[in-house]
């Protein structure tokens, strides 16, 4: 319930659609508590009347004028429900559709504040699949709510003071009812939300790993996996249905015997408004009035496990929603809070200022076995600085350190000029990553991801430098060809020149390459490289390079071995030191098939 609460603290803003459901709910019962008073008191008219011609004296004259006024009561009645329930239907589709927006937003807001880690142990149709549902069920819930409360209180309340006002002992059945089934609902409900979390799970799972092998559909084909996929995903439904089974047995046994129970208080209390009537102690008018009275009294009482069941949906739903909402992006391990501080005032000079400096970090992906140890280096601004090591070897996992997306174990990280928040330091930085992925849009949109502002004459000329006009112009819609999910599909050479492009624009003071070059053909390769020395020739460079001859021309090369640092020099001087570096340079005049391999190994082609 405290979550239902949190919900209804996070959505304060729909305060006066819950106020106007409220308010229409109300004057719908009202005018539904007045129809069995109108024909109460039709009947005692009708039945004096009745009385009347029987003993000979004729229809009175104003039975007739009555009755009349009677039934216009009873359409004035149905009037005021027809129109003010669809006034509060409307209000109830706006509040859903406002709701849906206000949690579904916040939702994608704390997502995109959670750190890189936060993404790496969940399957993103997981995420997406847990959001839908959450908020379903949420919604749906404060909608039905905020619609059948007030209908249930007033009815509830309109119903036991006006057959207390009649007859005490029906007030005191009806009391009796009402604790009774809450009673009853509540014994089912630990059970039901038990199953109902073990079934969304299975659900979630399933519509994680869906949307995987549809994102990877190639894969799946390629390697015959078809009947496996659908079994995994057949098998956690299969889960479900079982599940169903037992909550739904053991939902409607519960249900069967507080309906029944309710169904032995009513049968008292018909016997008593029946006998009483025929005792002489009600007249007949009453009768149906009391009558009408108890029908309506049911209606709560078994809608009372229906928003009892809803509430569960939410409660579980909502439970999974906060579950993410609460988690402190600077909190979850390795999180925001990277060990930053304050730039070095020395080096701060003019605009391109940024150096780097790693001092004795050490970093783990899981807690156990480092993949980073020890690592100290320091990069001067200007300075062209290449990464070697075998792959796997923890180049990606240092430049990932230095945009923040991980937090490093132990030690720390300077990057002066880039400020003490994640976002400035990324601001600063411009990469390309290993793996190019772009967005589904224009390439133009692409290109200026990291800029939206950007002019077309900036987008074609950064695209220009990485070669990216040479295949555009070939595309009938050029810079405005759509590509990704929904468009062209981009070789990962044409790719990979994009992303170089959409790093160029942002044209940040310290640039990060990482491999940013090796799905493509020599030639254009050639092309962008020199792009790329463009780029590089006035601004901290941080390369991690798959051909000796771009790593030649650095400044200087630090290798890296068992997750240290092994040397640092020029190349000039690592070609000579009988480290790694030289060990490549030596293997690249072999002709060895071994020797080969072993280049293979650090990624390097010559
Ligand atoms: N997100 C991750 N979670 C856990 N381990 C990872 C993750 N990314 C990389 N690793 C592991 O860290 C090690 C270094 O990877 P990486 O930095 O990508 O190497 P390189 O870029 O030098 O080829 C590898 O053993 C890899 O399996
Ligand atoms: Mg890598």
């Amino acid at each position: 319930m405290s979550t239902l609460l949190r919900i209804l603290r996070f959505t304060r803003s729909l305060t006066p659609y819950y106020l106007g459901i409220m308010i229409a709910a109300a004057v719908v019962t009202g005018a539904g508590i007045a129809v069995p008073f109108i024909t109460g008191a039709a009947t005692d008219t009708v039945v004096a009347a009745v009385g009347s011609v029987a003993e000979g004296n004729g229809v009175p004259e104003t039975a007739i004028r009555t009755v009349l006024l009677l039934a216009l009561a009873l359409l004035a009645a149905s009037l005021v429900e027809t129109v003010v329930s669809n006034v509060g239907g409307y209000w109830g589709d706006v509040m859903s559709a406002k709701m849906r927006t206000i949690l579904s937003t916040r939702y994608f807001e704390q997502l995109l504040a959670l750190p890189q880690r936060y993404f790496d142990g969940e399957l993103t149709g997981t995420v997406v699949a847990r959001l839908n549902r959450s908020i379903a069920e949420v919604t749906n819930f404060m909608k039905s709510f905020s619609n059948m409360f007030v209908t249930m209180l007033m009815t509830t309340v309109a119903v036991l003071v006006i057959s207390a006002w009649h007859y005490w002992p029906l007030a005191l059945l009806l009391a009796v009812a009402y604790p009774v089934y809450l009673w009853l609902t509540a014994l089912t409900s630990r059970k039901w939300q038990r199953i109902e979390d073990d079934k969304n799970r299975y659900v979630d799972e399933a519509s994680g790993r869906f949307s995987e092998v549809v994102g990877q559909m190639r894969v799946v084909k390629s390697f015959v996996r078809e009947r496996g996929e659908l079994s995994h995903f057949s098998t956690r439904f299969d889960e479900t249905v079982r599940l169903t089974r037992e909550q739904s047995m053991h939902w409607h046994r519960m249900d069967a015997l507080r309906r029944g129970a309710l169904n032995v208080i009513f049968f008292g209390l018909y016997v008593i408004i029946f006998v009483r009537t025929v005792t002489g102690h009600f007249t007949p008018g009453e009768m149906v009035m009391l009558v009408q009275l108890m029908a309506m009294a049911r209606e709560p009482v078994q809608n009372l496990s229906w928003v009892v069941d809803t509430a569960q949906r939410a409660v579980a739903g909502s439970r999974s929603y906060f579950e993410v909402m609460d988690l402190d992006p600077a909190a979850v391990d390795g999180g925001g809070a990277r060990p930053e501080e304050a730039p070095a005032a020395e080096v701060e000079e003019g605009p391109r200022v940024p150096a780097v400096a790693f001092d004795d970090v050490s970093f783990s992906y899981d807690g156990h076995e480092d993949v980073l140890r020890h690592i100290s280096f320091e990069v001067r601004a200007g300075e062209r600085v290449a990464f070697v090591g075998e792959s796997g070897g923890g180049k990606t996992t240092l430049m990932n350190l230095l945009l923040g997306l991980y937090a490093a174990r132990s030690g720390s990280i300077r990057v002066a000029g880039a400020g003490n928040d994640l976002a400035s330091l990324r601001r600063s930085i411009a990469v390309v990553f290993q793996d190019p992925s772009l967005f589904s849009g224009t390439i133009a949109e692409n290109i200026a991801y990291g800029r939206p502002d950007a002019t077309r004459e900036e987008i074609e000329a950064v695209a220009g430098r990485a070669a990216v006009d040479g295949f555009v112009a070939k595309l009938p819609n050029g810079y405005d060809t759509v590509v990704g999910e929904r468009g062209m599909k981009l070789s990962g050479g044409q790719k990979q020149r994009i992303a170089v492009a959409r790093a160029m624009l942002k044209d940040a003071p310290l640039l990060v390459l990482d491999e940013a070059t090796s799905a493509l053909d020599t030639k254009s390769e050639r092309l962008v490289q020199q792009g790329l020395d463009d780029l590089m020739s006035d601004r901290t460079s941080l390369i991690i390079a798959h051909r000796l001859s771009t790593i030649a021309e650095v400044d200087r090369i630090i290798t890296l071995r068992d997750g240290r640092v092994d040397e640092i020099g020029t190349p000039a001087e690592l070609a000579t030191s009988g480290g790694i570096y030289a060990e490549l340079l030596a293997l690249q005049h072999s002709a060895s098939k071994a020797d080969r391999k072993r280049l293979k190994r650090f990624g390097v082609v010559l």
